[in-house]
């Protein structure tokens, strides 16, 4: 393990490339970062959301410090976060001013950060490695997670959502990113309808929502590099039934 992996009394797995984002979020280098709710999550799970008759279970996998967590915690649902890094970790309670508590479990190789008064648990772990049973999840909302891990790792990081999957219920919301780019090869790594396919074919359906252009928020965003065109894809997935 180099210097920078993961603090704490876990290990980064095999597959992981943790290191690359605790020293990105070391540095500041969080142009993925937004500071509003993206209009995706607006558009498409917030409604949902809104005119749920109970509370919903929503996981943020590689969650950062996303404020789209917030907007679901403010529509009355329930929060879980999966993360590697304290920092983003910490900065998303104290950001929002939610008391937290932390606990440790040794056994599952992970940090448990419990909202003392919202219904928000962020699980400070190596998502490849993260073994939690979790309650039912009604939806995923996947943004700069299955985009941000290196290429050849994403059957595991697809298996590891597959697992809080419940057939028939859980609605995972992934957001693809494609571009074409010859000076600039991610992360965002290109996420395209094949590969799409290629993941989650064999056992869910597929649906895709929407594509919006992101050339103008992005290129503002990160500083410096400008993309010549890229865009979000909204996909819809669900597991199928056997
Ligand atoms: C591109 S950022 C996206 C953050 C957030 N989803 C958002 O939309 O702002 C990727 C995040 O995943 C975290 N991360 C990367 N690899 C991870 C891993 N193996 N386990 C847990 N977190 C990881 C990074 O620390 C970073 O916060």
């Amino acid at each position: 393990m180099s210097e920078s992996a993961v603090p704490g009394d876990f290990s980064a797995s095999e597959n992981s490339n943790l290191d690359y984002w605790l020293k990105a979020w070391k540095e500041n280098r969080i142009g993925f970062h937004r500071s509003d709710v993206s209009y995706l999550f607006k558009t498409y799970l917030i409604p949902k959301l809104l005119t749920a008759t109970e509370q919903k279970c929503v996981v943020f996998p590689l969650c950062g410090k996303s404020v789209d967590m917030m907007a679901a915690l403010d529509a009355g649902h329930r929060v879980i976060g999966i993360e590697g890094g304290v920092a983003p970790v910490e900065a998303f309670f104290s950001e929002n001013k939610i008391a937290y508590e932390i606990e440790k479990d040794a056994n599952n190789q992970c940090e448990i950060y419990k909202g003392v008064d919202r219904p928000v648990t962020i699980y400070r772990a190596d998502f490849f490695a993260f073994n939690k049973d979790l309650p039912p999840v009604d939806y995923i909302w996947d943004r700069g997670g299955l985009v941000a891990v290196t290429p050849t790792t994403r059957e595991q990081y697809r298996d590891c959502l597959r697992r809080m999957m419940t057939p028939g219920r859980t609605e995972l919301f992934l957001v693809a990113i494609v571009y074409e780019d010859p000076t600039f090869s991610g992360p965002p790594h290109v996420l395209n309808n094949d590969h799409i396919n290629e993941l989650f074919g064999s056992d869910s359906s597929i649906e895709f929502v929407i594509k919006q252009d992101e050339t103008k928020e992005f290129n503002a965003r990160f500083i410096n590099r400008s993309i010549q065109h890229i865009e979000e894809h909204l996909y819809s997935i669900i597991r199928k039934q056997n």
